[in-house]
């Protein structure tokens, strides 16, 4: 990339990021309120792509969450099509429906902002039992693979034993009917989230994860089919996004063994069109334009520190249950606290250990270090920390922010996890009014904004930016699990107001910026909503 179009891409991803960004005098450009009759439907499906049935396996696996989330794995299951099915079952998959009145919605494990899902996950297998090689979207309202191409024998030589890929997409349209312009970012949280779904799921199954990074978007594109523009007319495209080897250790193959192989591949089946109208957001285009990654060389893996193992979790719950059970907190109750080891053993489960999930996925250099208010934490004061998840931060955050803070280590946090107190106060109020006024940020034990390295990523590469959001939505995923094993709930916050919080930690320049927030608190449930099982309504067709 020359020097003119590489400053043209960071100055065109600076004026999304910009002027994405909710003011409290104004929200980002949307679509000033919801159009229904073009509400996108939340399943793509691929006419007549043959369709393989999966079996529910998920419950069969009576792996407990405290063993996949620290690193005790069972013996690998064998590569088949139960084990495959289990993995997007507790990924992608349906976690339950929910109804109010005439309405019904489908809830999945994977998390999205307005539930509106614009990931699409995808499988690339050579020949397993009851799989034939090939590329498969999996449709997570029948749990079941549509085929997209059959691969040839080529291929099967080209692919490595011992493991899969699953391969991730967005459709962005999903989230800017509603969202507007800033459902790009809500596109690359979801996918972030997704990424470490994916980890968790295989962690079931006791086989690890691992990013292949070095693909660039068009290589995906072509292994996974979005570049077939004629399977894709009048539908809603599908933007790329990451390839994530599932399995064992051993190699992954390399892009262009693989594409070659792809070339004898029959593509069956067409996309089908989610909305009957669309709005151009011609400020995602851009953006998207701008963060396109090329193909790059494989990284080796990054060093990080050695930690001590993570704290057992207050709950000893089956893993695919509390996947299952995770959910969006809609209230708070503004009175649970929890205890100081409950936060720290939360805290911790945000530093990098490699070799499990999820940040065996994400064995990159930490970028994301969270802001906490802290409202209810037996023990702790009240008031502004930060969590610095890279010791190499700390310097520019002491620089960075305001001051007159304080960056005092916390006396009973145990020494690993580098949490600083900046001051003590009340920030009930400040939480709410920065994250677009919701009571969700003030009624729980506490708050943060994923703070994030902004400019030197940024500087070394334009697609940093979707891996800055990814890391927040990995970092979300474990907060949401690791809430659920503490005995309360978490909520990933899309909507606040950027500089607000930027002002709060006294930030001026753009080194850091707030990317996500959450709210960790004891919910409170809605009772007028019933909760159904996420998949009786296949067992009513006879399938099982
Ligand atoms: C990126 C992202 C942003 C979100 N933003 C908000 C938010 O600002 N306020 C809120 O109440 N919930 C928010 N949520 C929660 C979603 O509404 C929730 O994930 C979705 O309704 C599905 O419900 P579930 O998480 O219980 O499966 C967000 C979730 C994600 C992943």
């Amino acid at each position: 990339m020359s020097t003119d179009t590489a400053a043209s891409s960071v100055a065109a991803i600076t004026e999304y990021h910009q002027r994405s960004k909710h003011h409290l005098q104004r929200y980002a450009p949307g679509p000033g309120g919801l159009d229904w009759a073009n509400q996108p439907d939340p399943f793509r499906v691929f006419e007549a792509a043959p369709k393989v049935r999966l079996p529910l396996t998920a419950d069969a696996l009576t792996v407990s969450y405290a063993a996949v989330s620290r690193g005790r794995y069972r013996t690998p299951a064998a590569l088949d099509l139960d084990a495959i099915a289990a993995l997007f079952e507790l990924s992608l998959g349906i976690s339950a429906w929910k109804s109010f009145g005439a309405s019904r919605w489908a809830l999945r494990c994977n998390p999205s902002s307005g539930n509106l899902h614009p990931t699409e996950g995808y499988l690339v297998c050579p020949d397993l039992p009851d799989l034939k090689a090939g590329v498969y979207h999996y449709v997570s309202r029948d749990h079941q693979f549509e085929r997209r191409a059959l691969a040839g024998p080529r291929f099967a030589r080209a692919f490595p034993a011992g493991g899969v890929i699953v391969g991730l997409t967005s459709i962005h349209w999903r989230e800017a009917w509603k969202y507007g312009m800033r459902a790009y970012r809500y596109g690359q949280h979801d996918c972030g989230h997704a990424i470490a779904a994916v980890a968790y799921a295989a962690a079931c199954l006791g086989w690890q994860t691992r990013m292949l990074g070095e693909w660039g978007d068009a290589d995906i594109a072509a292994l996974l089919g979005q570049d077939r523009e004629a399977d894709f007319l009048g539908a809603e495209r599908e933007e790329t996004e990451i390839l994530l080897w599932v399995g064992g250790d051993n190699a992954a193959p390399p892009p262009d063994a693989l594409l070659a192989a792809m070339r004898e591949a029959q593509w069956l089946g067409r996309a089908n069109r989610l909305s009957p109208e669309h709005v151009e957001w011609r400020d995602i285009d851009r953006v998207l334009a701008a963060a396109v990654k090329p193909r790059t060389e494989a990284q080796p893996l990054r060093p990080h520190p050695e930690l001590p193992p993570l704290a057992e979790p207050l709950l000893d719950l089956p893993a695919a249950t509390l996947i299952r059970q995770r959910r969006s907190a809609t209230d708070f109750d503004g009175v649970t606290s929890i205890s100081a080891v409950a936060f720290y053993t939360m805290l911790d489960a945000l530093l990098p250990r490699p070799r499990f999930a999820p940040w065996n996925v994400w064995a990159e250099t930490p970028w994301v270090h969270p802001a906490l208010c802290v409202h209810r934490v037996v023990g702790l004061a009240p008031g502004l920390y930060v969590l610095v998840r890279n010791a190499r931060a700390l310097d520019p955050l002491r620089q960075g922010l305001r001051r007159e803070w304080l960056w005092q280590r916390v006396p009973d946090c145990p020494a690993h996890i580098p949490l600083y107190l900046l001051i003590p106060y009340d920030l009930r109020e400040a939480a709410r009014l920065i994250s677009c006024h919701q009571a969700i940020a003030a009624d729980s034990c506490f708050a943060l904004g994923f703070l994030t390295e902004f400019d030197a990523p940024l500087g070394e590469a334009t697609w940093q930016y979707r891996r800055l959001f990814w890391e927040t939505g990995v970092l979300g995923q474990a907060l949401y699990l690791e809430a659920e094993a503490a005995g309360v709930r978490a909520t990933g916050m899309g909507c606040f107001f950027d500089d607000e919080m930027h002002a709060l930690l006294g930030l001026e320049s753009t080194a850091f910026q707030s990317l996500y927030h959450f709210t960790v608190g004891g919910a409170v449930e809605d009772p007028r909503l019933t909760t159904l099982p996420p998949y009786a309504h296949l067992a009513r067709r006879g399938e099982s």
